[in-house]
C-alpha cells in the first residue's frame, strides 16, 4: 500500500498508541526515520510524499506494539552523547552506567599513564570504548562469556577505530587473563534469578541480566579476584539494594578503601573498591 507520509505517521501512532507504547507519535516518527534512513527535518517538511511499500514499515511498528526495545529494531543507541550499534546479542547500555564511567576516570588521576585496564561483561563494549576515547594510553582487556554479545562490541571498537587499544576475549571472569591488572571495571549482571520482570527486558539477552540465585554471585567471584590478584582499583556497578551484602562480604578483608556511589534517583548503584 502507498501512503503519503503524514497518513502513514498517524497509522502508525494509532497502532502505537493502542499498544500502550510511550510516545506513540514520536517513537512512529524515529522508526519512519530508521525506515526512510532520512532526519527528522525530512519527514516534518515532507508530509506530503507518498511512501511506497509500506508494509515492511509497519512491520517495524508491529514489532515496537509487541513492545521489543526501539534500540533492538533500529540497531542504534546513543550512550554518553555517542551512537553504538545494538542487537539482541547484547545488553541496551542504561544511561546510569555513565556514572560508572565517571568514577573509574576520576580515580585515574594520570590520564597519560600506561595502565592496563580490564572490562569483565563487555556487552555491546560502550564502557571499555568511552574509557579508551579519555585513556588514550591505557591498554584494555574487555571480555565476555557471550559471542553474541562480543560480535556487537566487535562493531562498536571498529565503528571507533579502537582495535589496537582494546582486545576482545571470551571467557568467563578473568579465567582468561594472566596481565598484571592496573584496573578492573565492570557491569555484570546483578539482578535475583527468577524474579520476574518488565516485558520489554525479555527481548535482552537473560544472561546479561541475572547474576545468580542470589544476584550478586557474579560481584563476590569479582571481589575474591581483586583481593587475590591484588588488583588495585575495582569499579563496579550493582543493584540498589546490594550495598550492605557487599560491605559485610568484605569485612574480614584486607584493603584500603570502599565508596560507594548513588545514581540520579539517589538510588546506590556502584562502588570502587581500592586494594
Ligand atoms: C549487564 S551486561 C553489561 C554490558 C555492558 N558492559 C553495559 O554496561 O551495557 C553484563 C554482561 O556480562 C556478561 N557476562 C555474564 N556472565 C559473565 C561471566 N561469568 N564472565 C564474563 N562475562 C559475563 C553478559 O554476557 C553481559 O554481556
Amino acid at each position: 500500500m502507498d501512503l503519503a507520509i503524514k497518513e502513514l505517521l498517524l497509522e502508525a501512532t494509532t497502532i502505537l498508541k493502542e499498544a500502550n507504547i510511550p510516545s506513540p507519535a514520536k517513537e512512529a516518527t524515529l522508526l519512519l526515520q530508521h525506515y526512510l534512513q532520512k532526519d527528522q527535518l525530512y519527514i516534518m517538511t515532507n508530509q506530503d510524499i507518498i511512501v511506497k511499500n509500506t508494509q515492511s514499515y509497519f512491520d517495524l511498528i508491529k514489532r515496537r506494539a509487541k513492545n521489543e526495545p526501539l534500540e533492538y529494531i533500529t540497531n542504534r543507541v546513543s550512550f554518553y552523547s555517542q551512537e553504538f550499534y545494538i542487537d539482541n546479542g547484547a545488553l541496551i547500555p542504561r544511561p546510569e552506567t555513565e556514572l560508572l564511567i565517571d568514577e573509574v576516570l576520576q580515580n585515574i588521576s594520570d590520564k597519560e599513564q600506561q595502565l592496563t585496564i580490564v572490562e569483565v561483561g563487555v556487552g555491546s563494549g560502550i564502557i571499555s570504548i568511552m574509557l579508551a576515547k579519555h585513556l588514550k594510553n591505557a591498554k584494555f582487556i574487555a571480555i565476555d562469556i557471550s559471542q553474541k554479545a562480543l560480535a556487537v562490541a566487535k562493531k562498536n571498537i571498529s565503528q571507533f577505530h579502537l582495535e589496537k587499544q582494546i582486545e576482545l576475549r571470551e571467557c568467563s571472569l578473568l579465567d582468561c587473563v594472566d596481565e598484571k591488572i592496573d584496573y578492573l571495571v565492570s557491569n555484570p549482571p546483578y539482578i535475583e534469578d527468577g524474579i520476574e520482570l518488565e516485558s520489554n527486558l525479555s527481548y535482552e539477552p537473560q544472561n546479561a541480566l541475572f547474576g545468580g540465585r542470589v544476584g550478586d554471585e557474579i560481584i563476590k567471584k569479582l571481589l575474591d579476584e581483586v583481593l587475590s590478584r591484588k588488583i588495585k582499583f575495582f569499579s563496579c556497578e550493582m543493584g540498589y539494594d546490594q550495598k550492605s551484602k557487599i560491605s559485610s562480604y568484605l569485612e574480614e578483608s584486607l584493603f584500603d578503601s570502599l565508596t560507594f556511589y548513588k545514581d540520579w534517583s539517589g538510588f546506590d548503584r556502584g562502588f570502587t573498591l581500592k586494594v
